[in-house]
C-alpha cells in the first residue's frame, strides 16, 4: 500500500516548554509557565494519539550542517542533552529510536534529485534539543521512532531564496520516499516564527509578568504568516518567506517550514492553530495541517 503523510505540524522548540512541563526526563523543576503554548501542544498531542502512524520525521534548525542535508542513521541514540544557552532550564535524558529505513529512503531520494546528503552514523552523536523538545511535546512517551533531518544553512551560505528552492526539492523528495515506503508518517517543522529575543533572564524564568512579544512589527509579521496558514494560502506564505525571515529574524531561516509546505504539496485548506505565544519575546505558533482536509474539499460538490 502507498505510504502517506497523515499530519504535518509547525512545532516550535523553546526548552522553556519542557521545563514548565516538569517531565521526569528533565532535571530542573518549574512552578508553571507558558500555559497557552503548552496547552496548545496538549491539544496537538491528543489529536496525534487518535491517529494511526508509524514514524515522526522532524526538521530541526539546531542540527546545523553546512555541507548537505544529513539524516539520523542509527537505530538508537541515548544521552543527556543540555541546552547551551539555558542549562538552568534543560538537562534532559533522552532515549530515542530511529526509523533508519525511512531515513535512508529519504536520503536516497534526495540524493537522486541532485542534493548532497549524508547519514549520521556516529553512535556518540548528541541529538539536538530542537528535536527533543518538539518530539517530547507532541508525543511525551516517545512511543514512535523518529527521523531528524538537519538544516543545511543555505540561507546564510547563499540566501533565503536559495534555501527556499532547496527546501522545495527536499520536501518533494521526502514525500516520494514516504509514498514508496508504505508507511504513515507525521511531519514536524521544529521552529519559532519571529525570533528576536530578550538577552537577560528574569530571576524566576517562569515569571509570566515579564513575557511578551519583543516588538510590535514582529507581532504583525507573525499574524500575517498565521493568517495565510489559516486561509490555506501557503504558496503565498512561502513566497513571503525570505522577506519575513529577514525582517523578523525568523527561525524560518533554517528551512523547515518551507520543507514542510513542499512535502504537504502547499496546502490550500485552512490550518488549525492550536496556540500562539511568546517565549523570551520570540513568536511561537503550534499549527496543524491535516491532509484529510484536502481530500474532503476534493469530494465535496
Ligand atoms: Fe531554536
Amino acid at each position: 500500500m502507498e505510504g502517506e503523510i497523515v499530519l504535518g505540524a509547525l512545532a516550535p522548540h523553546p526548552p522553556h516548554l519542557v521545563y514548565a512541563e516538569n517531565p521526569p526526563e528533565n532535571e530542573p523543576n518549574a512552578e508553571c509557565g507558558w500555559e497557552g503554548l503548552r496547552w496548545g501542544y496538549h491539544r496537538l498531542a491528543k489529536k496525534l494519539s487518535t491517529i494511526d502512524y508509524d514514524a515522526i520525521v522532524i526538521f530541526s534548525p539546531h542540527w546545523q550542517t553546512y555541507i548537505g542535508t544529513h539524516f539520523l542513521g542509527l537505530p538508537h541514540f541515548e544521552s543527556l542533552s543540555v541546552d547551551p544557552v539555558f542549562p538552568n532550564l534543560f538537562r534532559y535524558s533522552y532515549s530515542i529510536d530511529v526509523d533508519v529505513d525511512l531515513a535512508e529512503a529519504m536520503a536516497t531520494e534526495a540524493s537522486d534529485a541532485g542534493m548532497v546528503t549524508r547519514m549520521m552514523q556516529n553512535p556518540d552523536f548528541r541529538i539536538d534539543y530542537g528535536t527533543i523538545v518538539s518530539c517530547h511535546m507532541v508525543n511525551p512517551n516517545w512511543s514512535k521512532p523518529i527521523v531528524t533531518i538537519s538544516s543545511q544553512r543555505s540561507t546564510h551560505y547563499y540566501s533565503a531564496e536559495v534555501m527556499g528552492e532547496q527546501m522545495h526539492e527536499l520536501g518533494q523528495a521526502c514525500k516520494r520516499a514516504i509514498k514508496a515506503s508504505g508507511k504513515k508518517v507525521v511531519l514536524l517543522s521544529s521552529n519559532s516564527l519571529s525570533h528576536r529575543h530578550f538577552v537577560t533572564e528574569s530571576d524566576v524564568p517562569e515569571d509570566m509578568s515579564k513575557e511578551h512579544i519583543y516588538n510590535h512589527s514582529q507581532y504583525l509579521w507573525d499574524m500575517r504568516m498565521i493568517e495565510l496558514m489559516r486561509e490555506g494560502r501557503t504558496r503565498e506564505m512561502v513566497q513571503l518567506m525570505p522577506e519575513f525571515t529577514e525582517q523578523s529574524i525568523a527561525e524560518t531561516d533554517a528551512g523547515g517550514l518551507s520543507w514542510l509546505m513542499s512535502a504537504l504539496d502547499y496546502p490550500d485548506y485552512g490550518a488549525d492553530v492550536h496556540a500562539y505565544g511568546t517565549v523570551i519575546g520570540t513568536g511561537n505558533a503550534i499549527v496543524e495541517w491535516d491532509p484529510r482536509e484536502r481530500a474532503t474539499l476534493q469530494v465535496s460538490p
